[in-house]
């Protein structure tokens, strides 16, 4: 597609949604938030069908990215009913919505549709997800592709600037700076990507006319604990104050698939580029968070 008219972002107050609406900088862009207010956006709450129909009606939008979700694990795997209608109920709705106004629909997805047994996964690995997320990741992106016009962003341990601090990297940053340990999973792997980076990439997908799914994730699987240290490296804090911890003993209600790092060989190949490195980002990040 070329570049598009109108795009509408929902869930532009989130950590994604924040890059993507400066990513979106010279297209029209109709954006929404819930709870936490964005200038200039719109308050909606997913989760009402009128509302969102409307919002879908009058924004006439050739693309909806749907950067809305209840992104919390262990809240999906304590309230399901709740996550669910938030994460596949409303999604259902801005489906069938998307598809009457002839819409690209993006949706976000993430390395948890996999079983982490293998620790590597392709776009086309069988998913087979061991937890509640999971599982709702699995239903949108079915009923993402099932319009026939969409794109699924599987992503994962996306970091960034982040207003509310809420990410793996920022709160790392802030208990280590505050001088207290911190307890990081070191069973687990992850593909850490940089909010920004994701972001141009998602918005360099649209405009190429890209559909179906695609990993859109940093170039380097990581160890989290191996992640950590590069945080603390970039930020010249205490690495000592690490604290590595087998995932059983971190007391979490959803099991965690261990090994779940994202192949980003068909992104590579699309752009003949891979997104921003870790370390890269990383001192970046520092670096605008010093200025
Ligand atoms: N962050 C990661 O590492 C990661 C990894 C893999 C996949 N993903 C996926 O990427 C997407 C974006 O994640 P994120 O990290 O940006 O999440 P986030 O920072 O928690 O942001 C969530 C967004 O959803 C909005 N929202 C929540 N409930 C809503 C409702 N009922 N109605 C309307 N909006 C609602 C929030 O609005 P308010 O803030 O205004 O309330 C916010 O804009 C999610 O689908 C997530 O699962 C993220």
């Amino acid at each position: 597609m070329p570049d598009p008219s109108t795009v509408l972002l929902i869930g532009a107050s989130g950590l994604v949604g924040r890059h993507l609406q400066k990513a979106l900088a010279g297209t029209r862009t109709v954006s929404t938030f819930h709870r936490n207010g964005t200038e200039p956006g719109l308050q909606l709450d997913i989760t009402d069908d009128e509302a969102v129909r409307r919002t879908i009606r009058e924004a006439k939008p050739d693309v909806i990215l749907l950067a809305a979700a209840d992104a919390y694990v262990e809240r999906c795997e304590r309230e399901p009913e709740a996550t669910r209608r938030v994460n596949v109920d409303a999604p259902r709705v801005i489906a069938v919505e998307s598809k009457a106004v002839g819409a690209l629909l993006v949706v976000f997805s993430s390395e948890y549709v996999f079983d982490g047994a293998a620790g590597r996964y392709a776009e086309d690995d069988e998913r087979r997800p061991i937890n509640e997320y999971g599982r709702q990741k699995v239903e949108l992106e079915d009923l993402a592709l099932a319009t026939g016009r969409a794109l699924v962003c599987r992503t994962s341990g996306v970091f960034g600037p982040d207003a509310q601090r809420k990410s793996f990297v920022c709160q790392l940053v802030d208990r280590l700076r505050a001088g207290h340990a911190f307890d990081v999973p070191s069973d687990q792997l992850i593909t850490p990507t940089y909010a920004p980076a994701l972001a141009d990439a998602v918005a360099r997908l649209v405009r190429l006319g890209q559909r179906g799914t695609f990993h859109v994730a940093g170039p380097r699987i990581l160890g989290r604990m191996d992640f950590a240290r590069l945080v603390a490296d970039a930020y010249a804090l205490p690495a000592e104050l690490l604290r590595p911890r087998v995932t059983t003993e971190l007391g979490l209600l959803a099991p965690r698939p261990l090994r779940c790092g994202l192949d980003v060989g068909k992104l590579r190949r699309t752009f003949g580029t891979d997104l921003t490195a870790p370390d890269v980002a990383l001192r970046e990040m520092a670096l605008a968070e010093a200025a």
